[in-house]
This record gives structure tokens, C-alpha cells and sequence, in this order.
């Protein structure tokens, strides 16, 4: 089987992502979609009357999530700045065709510590990130550089699916895995506390674990 990094595999995987929507919210899609608009709406009412809040997807892919999240800010009349930050050029891609009224969409590896004028420092008041965890060598290193990148408050959701056998993805009728790594729950909740995060819900479900936590003050 051939394991390519995760830039290449999901420039190779792009074009057929939209095929495994199902199968991703197979991973209790149900029970972080309420925790999600919880967020969304507490954000957004906290900030209605002054400047739009900023809402990050770290790891956006091809704007699965983003592109729920622009239905709800519309159902609910709320407005917000919502970027994305992915690694995979063919992934943002594909985000840019389907998403419209353009999210700011950057290509960047997000264990990279935040710089540059496209990495606004203090600036998101919530970000979430599904189904990526499993593909970073070092959480440490991405919640202190997201750190960076919070306003006060700000607040993350994440998935966590401890996942010992990587995922095969077919193209051009041959498999390939993407590069994964196994992370527990606990490693995970150690290295958000230790890079300037209070954890304040560690919910598990029947495939992933929910994680929420907040910057601590
Ligand atoms: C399984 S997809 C999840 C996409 C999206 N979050 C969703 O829920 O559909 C994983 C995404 O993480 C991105 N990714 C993996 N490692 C990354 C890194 N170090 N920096 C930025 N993005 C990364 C991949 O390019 C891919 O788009």
C-alpha cells in the first residue's frame, strides 16, 4: 500500500471527497453539529452591534463544514468573517468551487506558527477542527500557534477519532493511505492545557470523542 503525506494525498483525494460526506458524519456528525451552532450563536450574539466575529476551520478541506456553517449564519441572520486554513491546494480548490460569497480561504500548514499578514494574531473568536487531529505530528505545536491567533475567550471544537488503521482512498483505481497518526483523547486534552487552553467538555461519543475548550485567560 502506498502512504503518501497528507498535502498530496488530499490534492490526489479532492476531487472524490464529497463521496465520503456520509461516511464522515457517520462519526456522530449529530451530536457536534448542536455544539457547533451553540458556539456559533453565543459568538454571535456576544458580538451583535459591533464588529462581525472572525470563525476559523482549521484543516477547512473542501468546505464541508464551512459551507453548514455559512446555512446557519444565514437561517439565523447572523453575519461573520469566516476563513479557512488548509495544507492542500486541490482541497481549497474544490472549497472555492462550491462555497459562495467566498470565505477567506489560505493555504497553510496549521502546525506552523501563525505570521504573515494572512495569519491575523488575536483575531478569531472561535474555531473548530474535524477530522484532522489524526493527521498532525505534534498537537502541541498547533494549539499554541491557534493560540496566538485567538481573541480573548475564543473557544475550539474538535474531533477526535483514535484511529489505528489509516484510511484507504482510491485514485485512479489504485489505493493509497494518507499519512494518519494515533492521538488518545487524553494526549489531546494535555496538550491543549498545556498550550494555553482550558478544556470544558470532553464528550465521547460512539466513534469520536467531542473536545471543547476555551483560552485560558
Ligand atoms: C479528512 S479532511 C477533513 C476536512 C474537513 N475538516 C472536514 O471535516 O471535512 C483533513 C484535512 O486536513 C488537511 N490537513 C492535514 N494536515 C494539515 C496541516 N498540517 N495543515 C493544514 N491542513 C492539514 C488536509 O489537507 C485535509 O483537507
Amino acid at each position: 500500500m502506498e502512504y503518501l503525506e497528507p498535502r498530496e494525498g488530499y490534492d490526489r483525494f479532492a476531487r472524490d471527497y464529497r463521496k465520503e460526506y456520509t461516511h464522515l458524519d457517520s462519526f456522530d456528525w449529530e451530536k457536534a453539529r448542536p455544539l457547533l451552532w451553540e458556539a456559533i450563536d453565543s459568538v454571535c450574539n456576544a458580538t451583535s452591534g459591533s464588529a462581525a466575529p472572525a470563525l476559523l476551520d482549521a484543516g477547512c478541506g473542501d468546505g464541508r463544514v464551512l459551507g453548514r456553517v455559512q446555512r446557519h449564519l444565514k437561517e439565523r441572520d447572523f453575519s461573520a468573517e469566516l476563513w479557512g486554513w488548509d495544507l492542500s491546494p486541490g482541497m481549497l480548490k474544490a472549497a472555492v468551487a462550491r462555497l459562495e460569497d467566498g470565505p477567506r480561504l489560505v493555504c497553510r500548514d496549521i502546525e506552523d506558527p501563525v505570521g504573515g499578514k494572512e495569519a491575523p494574531v488575536q483575531r478569531f473568536s472561535l474555531v473548530w477542527a474535524f477530522f484532522v487531529l489524526v493527521h498532525l505530528t505534534d498537537t502541541t505545536l498547533f494549539f499554541s500557534s491557534l493560540r496566538a491567533a485567538m481573541a480573548d475567550k475564543g473557544t475550539i471544537i474538535l474531533n477526535n477519532i483514535p484511529q489505528k488503521e489509516g484510511f484507504q482512498v482510491k485514485y485512479a483505481g489504485k489505493g493509497f493511505v494518507i499519512e494518519y497518526y494515533h492521538h488518545e483523547d487524553a494526549e489531546i486534552t494535555e496538550a491543549l492545557e498545556k498550550s494555553g487552553w482550558t478544556v470544558d467538555l470532553t464528550q465521547a461519543g460512539e466513534w469520536s470523542t467531542l473536545i471543547k475548550a476555551h483560552v485560558t485567560p
